[in-house]
């Protein structure tokens, strides 16, 4: 394969006149020769050597082992990714054509060659952020934009699950892609349900973020009469507002949508909102337990219902945590209860992220 041959030092330059034109061979990266020099691979469309274009520099052919790069890491000069082999990102999450990459310090002054390796091997990705945590009360992360396709530093994106967009802005309102198959569990569960009491139900979502649970639920003509779904963020409301109305618009039948944006354990001193939930879904994690109690009045009364709710809680204490929960919706109650609490996944070497589901009839 044919390779410009430039000093290390005017790599950028010749780099960005190749690709501008269309000459680079993607999926190839820069090759490091003696002498301070590199080598740039060329595709068939580069014009020969004697074109002016190179400036008299050299073009050779060089032997390469493996056409495709698998890799993004490929990409990168091969000295430079040697000189920091355990230093470069090994994982990363996409968010619709959102990437969003932890980077360590020693190659965060590395992050623009980074960010062009990624968009080069990555198709679908329009941004490369590098991710510097979540903050504040409503767990958003903050993202600093490196490089994008279009120059613009937009992080709105919608996603696809369960056959329904999500619009979603990862500096805005949390979002976690890996809960897709709670999403999926919450719709057998809402099925099981509707099947039990013979009728459509009432599912309230009052963390709701941007509506992703709502998503799958809302998909469904015969299984929802109304949503009651809110966050406390107002952020977050704006696009709920927004992805609430996408989903309805593609149902036929006539659903309720209220959305709020206030405090989850204050629903309860609204008349109309109490006893009016078949199924709650209680997604606060680090607070779970301790707002369980101002959420309970809202569930429906003389009927079976059923609440699924996350929470992180010290590893090994399921089944305490079962039994205090057990012993505080049967104060609120609760007949014919059936409650678990299972791990799905840790989430410290002392934490773990556990699902409860439980099943009642309040009396
Ligand atoms: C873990 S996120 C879950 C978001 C969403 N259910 C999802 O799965 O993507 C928790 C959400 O609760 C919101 N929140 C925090 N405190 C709240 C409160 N007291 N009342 C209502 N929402 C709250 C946060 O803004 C955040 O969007």
């Amino acid at each position: 394969m044919r390779h410009l041959i430039v000093p290390s030092a005017d790599t950028q330059y010749w780099l960005d006149t190749i690709k501008s034109n269309g000459w680079i061979e993607s999926g190839l990266g820069i090759l490091s020769l003696d002498d301070d020099m590199k080598a740039i691979p060329l595709n068939k469309t580069a014009p020969e050597e004697i074109d002016s274009i190179w400036q008299n520099l050299p073009l050779i052919e060089l032997p390469r082992e493996d056409k495709s790069a698998k890799h993004w890491t490929d990409l990168l000069d091969q000295e430079l990714y040697d000189s920091l082999e355990d230093y470069w990102p090994r994982a990363y999450e996409i968010i619709g054509d959102v990437l969003i990459v932890k980077l360590e310090e020693e190659v965060y002054s590395h992050r623009k060659a980074i960010a062009e390796a990624m968009l080069e091997q990555i198709p679908n990705v329009r941004i490369i952020c590098a991710d510097n945590g979540v903050e504040g009360e409503f767990r958003v992360r903050s993202l600093s934009p490196i490089l994008s396709r279009d120059g613009s530093n937009e992080t709105l994106t919608t996603i696809r699950e369960n056959g329904q967009q999500i619009l979603i802005d990862p500096t805005k309102s949390y979002f976690s892609s890996r809960l897709s198959n709670e999403r999926q569990g919450n719709l057998a569960a809402a099925k099981q349900l509707s099947s039990t009491v013979g009728r459509k139900i009432t599912v309230c979502d009052p963390y709701a973020g941007v509506g992703p649970s709502m998503a799958c639920l809302l998909n469904n003509h015969e299984l929802i009469d109304s949503v009651l779904v809110g966050d406390l963020n107002p952020q977050a409301v704006g696009l709920l507002t927004q992805n609430i109305e996408n989903y309805l618009a593609r149902v036929d039948s006539r659903i309720n949508a209220t959305i709020l944006c206030q405090d989850a354990r204050i629903w309860k001193d609204d008349s109309k909102f109490m006893g009016a939930v078949d199924f709650l879904l209680v997604n606060l994690p680090h607070e779970t337990l301790n707002h369980l109690s101002d959420l309970l009045p809202l569930m429906r009364k003389g009927t079976p219902s059923l609440i699924r709710g996350w929470a992180i809680i010290d590893r090994g204490v399921e089944s305490s945590v079962q039994e205090e929960l057990e012993a505080l919706l049967l104060s609120k109650g609760a007949t014919n209860l059936e409650l678990t609490c299972q791990e799905i996944k840790g989430f410290s070497a002392t934490k773990i992220f556990v699902r409860i589901e439980s099943w009642q009839t309040f009396v």
